[in-house]
């Protein structure tokens, strides 16, 4: 697709904006019967956001459309980012850098250290033009301040956390206008609910601001998947009102990041020992998943979430609810993609 939905509804956006198309979009929605049986809802919906690129899909893809827009503009020589270990966010970036001959130089701090940390951690040192590992995320500012020295000269352009930021939030507030448009043209039915894993809260931030700005009578609920240090009410609530604040200048609108504040409903209660750490339930809830409808979730982020979702459906929610699960990881092999 060579424009998005944003740009027919602000046309404005399109002068102001750098973007360019990485993904395929429309993303499906498919509705996942048998997990609504389970639960006793009415239905039970996911957005295969998975999907959302033929090289590497999740939700990076709608975010990073935007953040390799403004790179190309700054004829961007090298990327910098930075993840943990286990970062999908990393891949993704040297994924599409490399696809736009863009070379990524990483900075990764240790984590906690499963299967999956592991298996990331080895995709993002074979795509990555470099990579320099930290033990500790304490030591990140000087870590980035010594890459961005030794490369002093280049145009090095530094990628957000997460992807996540002002202008990358647009992605977001597309893929809500993108889900407009399916439960318009009946592919699903209006959601009363949307779980969805919450990091940086570049995702979360774009859902929650669209819904406020289009008036849609969905409650969108986000499970907490990183340490309440770093992802909390205060954060977020920041990052919406930076992104309200931008979005209005360049659409031309006049939102108010109040009432969006409003709608925000964070979870924390299906972290566990905190990011990447395993949980019993989100492990439940990943086979399930796997069993009954051949979705591939991931233990630090999705599985989490669809443990919160479960919990709070099976508990706190009346059976009469629509409810549509946001599937922000990626479900390509990316085993054969290295540099070198
Ligand atoms: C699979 C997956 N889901 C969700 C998230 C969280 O997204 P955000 O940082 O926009 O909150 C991430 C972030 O890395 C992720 O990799």
């Amino acid at each position: 697709m060579n424009s998005l939905p944003i740009f027919k509804a602000f046309p404005k956006l399109k002068e102001t904006v750098p973007w360019i198309p990485l993904g395929d979009f429309p993303t499906r929605v498919s509705s996942l019967s048998r997990i609504s049986e389970t639960l006793s809802c009415q239905s039970f919906w996911i957005k295969r956001d998975s999907e959302s690129s033929s090289r590497y899909g999740g939700n990076k893809v709608r975010k990073l459309e935007f953040e390799f827009g403004k790179a190309i503009e700054r004829k961007a020589e090298m990327i910098l980012a930075y993840g943990s270990l286990g970062s999908n966010f990393t891949i993704a970036t040297c994924l599409f850098g490399k696809s736009l001959k863009i070379p990524t130089h990483l900075i990764l701090y240790d984590t906690v250290n499963t299967p999956f940390v592991m298996a990331n951690f080895k995709h993002n040192c074979e795509i990555a033009q470099g990579v320099t590992r930290i033990r500790s995320i304490l030591s990140l500012p000087y870590a980035v301040s010594r890459e961005l020295w030794r490369h002093r000269g280049e145009r090095v352009y530094l990628m957000p956390p997460g992807g996540s930021s002002p202008l990358s939030t647009l992605g977001y507030i597309n893929a809500m206008l993108e889900l407009k448009g399916q439960i318009h043209d009946g592919d699903l039915p209006m959601p009363d609910y949307i779980f969805l894993p919450v990091g940086t809260g570049g995702t979360f931030a774009g859902l929650l601001i669209a819904k406020v700005l289009f008036n849609l009578p969905i409650e969108i609920i986000g499970i907490a998947v990183v340490d309440r240090i770093i992802t909390n009410s205060m954060v977020i609530k920041l990052f919406i009102y930076r992104a309200v604040r931008y979005f209005n200048r360049v659409a031309g609108t006049n939102l108010k990041a109040t009432e969006v504040f409003k709608e925000l409903h964070l979870d924390y209660r299906f972290l566990g020992k905190g990011y990447a750490h395993p949980t019993d339930e989100a492990n439940w809830a990943k086979d399930l998943l796997k069993r009954e409808e051949d979705v591939i979730l991931d233990g630090t982020y999705t599985a989490k979430a669809m443990a919160g979702a479960m919990e709070i459906i099976r508990t706190d929610l009346e059976p009469d609810k629509n409810i549509l699960f946001w599937h922000s990881f990626n479900s390509q092999d990316i085993s054969n993609d290295s540099i070198s």
